[in-house]
């Protein structure tokens, strides 16, 4: 699957943001690249208070994405190429300006509308404190006081993300029953499948119970047991109502959850058969660069996906992280929340070494990936951009502290020698400024150069699809350095990753592709390659 993130992608009508006819135009492109299918960040109408994730109508367009009739023709072009589309729900929240959240705030407290969200009223003397301990995921409380129509201070709403995303009370029944609407009203225009946003944000504690965050208030929702606003039981009911509305629908239609919670056992109570189909794989995205690691978390997947008979995912990266090329050069390679080695200087040339073998071993593994738009051309991560072009709440919130993700969301370069990289017409400037040393990483200019990571990508993705037997073949470990990564999907594929100090030898194997020119036979460090199995697999475990 590939993840595009519409205003980043093409602009198709000048203005300088990507729109839903620039995506249409190079559909060629993706069916080209050789993905199965699309999921595209949220395109609905919306402030971008939160680069979308804010709606303020769940069955419209953004305007400045285009029209109904755009995404219709996406959905029917995508598909007349044989790509999958799914979309993006936010059902945790919606925009401040959504016409439910507008109507709370106006029919005052009490109201049936403010029974919608989470209003309540203040503590202290004066109800001048926040209702709860809660904290937001972009930084400090997670409750915003409102004025009341009267111009008095009032109530509080509950925002775990930004205040312009206030969250829905999904206790409320016209909450669920307008849901079921969005649901069929996506579904009936042919949309594939949901990615959920927040997933486990969607249930809370009855009461709304302080949290206890042991002394660490960030939003590291892996450490969270038992939180009141995480993970909380309830939220399952939720998930089990929209299998049964998808169900009903022709076709494979299948859910995606978002949903970062403490441990696997927790994550797969989200896959039960009635419930969601696949879920991100976190654990992985969040590796450090480490064959150890790596193999844990990778026996780790399995362990507990294949019981339950659930593909496995594999992601490197999306619109919320640090693009790889940049997160693998620096000495932090691990990426347990998007600031971890901020401000680390990253070596580029390493890092994109590291990434290209981290997609051969991405692409070799059983189940499905995800590709966010740039990673096949290895675009590093923008971290210089000036202070006034940041529009993420992470770094509004944080005073600056934080730089927050917009460095992951340029524009991407398609083609040309300098900025726009035909991503919009020359002279106009795209939302976010390129970097100039982007001419290399184009579209066009890498389709042109067979050593370029947007090669290396094509050719994986055509040998993954073309390689009889692959689709459901288990992996098995074979012996080998401590310091390798080395596996086989039974009789068809052979990957070998070198994460160690020194070349590896492949043995004269047959090598199908390289990550990195082998040398004498040997396979560099951070190289990866994938091989022609042999027969019988040598060893095994795992
Ligand atoms: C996860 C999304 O991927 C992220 O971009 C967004 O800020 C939050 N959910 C809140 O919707």
């Amino acid at each position: 699957m590939y993840q595009v993130y519409p205003r980043s992608f093409a602009d198709g009508n000048g203005d300088g943001e990507g729109d839903l006819p620039g995506l249409l135009a190079h559909l060629p492109y993706l069916a080209d690249l050789g993905v199965d299918g699309l999921w595209i960040s949220p395109w609905f109408p919306s402030p971008l208070a939160d680069g979308g994730y804010d709606v303020s109508d769940f069955c419209d367009i953004h305007p400045m994405f285009g029209t109904l009739a755009d995404a219709d023709a996406v959905l029917r072009e995508a598909h007349a190429r044989g790509l999958r589309v799914i979309i993006d729900l936010v059902p945790n929240h919606t925009s401040d300006q959504h016409p439910w959240f507008r109507a709370a705030l106006a029919a005052g407290p009490g109201s049936p509308e403010r029974r919608r969200y989470f209003f309540r009223d203040g503590r202290g003397p004066d109800g001048d404190e926040p209702p709860n301990n809660w904290i937001s995921a972009f930084g400090g409380s997670a409750w915003a006081r409102v004025t009341e129509p009267d111009g008095r201070p009032g109530q509080w709403y509950l925002h775990l993300f930004a205040p312009e995303q206030p969250d829905l009370d999904w206790t409320e029944p016209a909450v669920l029953y307008d849901f079921d609407d969005v649901l069929r009203f996506w579904f009936d225009r042919g949309v594939d499948g949901l990615r959920i946003d927040a997933a486990p944000a969607m249930a809370k504690k009855l009461g709304l119970p302080d949290a206890d965050y042991g002394g660490v208030a960030e939003f590291r929702t892996v450490d969270w047991h038992d939180n009141p606003h995480w993970d909380v039981e309830e939220v399952h009911d939720i998930f089990r109502r929209w299998r049964a509305i998808a169900d009903t629908y022709d076709g494979d239609r299948a859910f995606v959850a978002e949903a970062v919670v403490s441990t696997p056992a927790r994550l797969v109570r989200y896959l039960r058969p009635d419930e969601m189909h696949t879920a991100f794989n976190f654990p992985y995205l969040k590796s450090p660069w480490d064959a150890a690691a790596l193999r844990e978390v990778i026996d780790a997947t399995l362990a507990s996906f294949e019981p339950i008979g659930v593909p496995s995912t594999w992601v490197l990266t999306s619109h919320d992280e640090i693009r790889p090329v940049t997160r693998y050069g620096r000495p932090t390679t691990s990426s347990f929340f998007i600031t971890d080695g901020e401000g680390e200087e990253s070596d580029l040339a390493l890092g994109t070494r590291r990434a290209r073998a981290a997609a051969l071993l991405m692409l070799a593994l059983p189940g499905g990936a995800y590709i966010y738009q740039g990673e096949e051309l290895g675009l590093p991560h923008v971290d210089d951009l000036p202070d006034e072009v940041l529009q993420d709440p992470m770094f509004l919130r944080s005073g600056g502290a934080l730089r927050g993700r917009d460095g992951c969301r340029v524009p991407l370069p398609w083609s040309g020698s300098s900025p726009p990289f035909g991503f919009s017409p020359d002279g106009v400037l795209p939302w976010l400024p390129q970097p100039a040393s982007w001419a290399d990483l184009t579209v066009e200019a890498e389709s042109g150069d067979e050593s370029s990571t947007l090669s290396l990508y094509r050719a994986a993705l055509r040998l993954r699809r073309g390689t009889d037997g692959l689709l459901g073949a288990p992996l098995v470990w074979r012996e080998s350095a401590e310091e390798v990564l080395d596996f086989e999907r039974a009789g068809a594929l052979r990957c070998v990753v070198n994460l160690g100090d020194r070349p590896v030898d492949l043995g004269g194997s047959d090598v199908l592709l390289s990550s990195l020119p082998l040398v004498e036979g040997r396979l560099p460090v951070d190289g990866a390659a994938w091989v022609r199995p042999s027969d019988p697999v040598p060893a095994s475990g795992g």
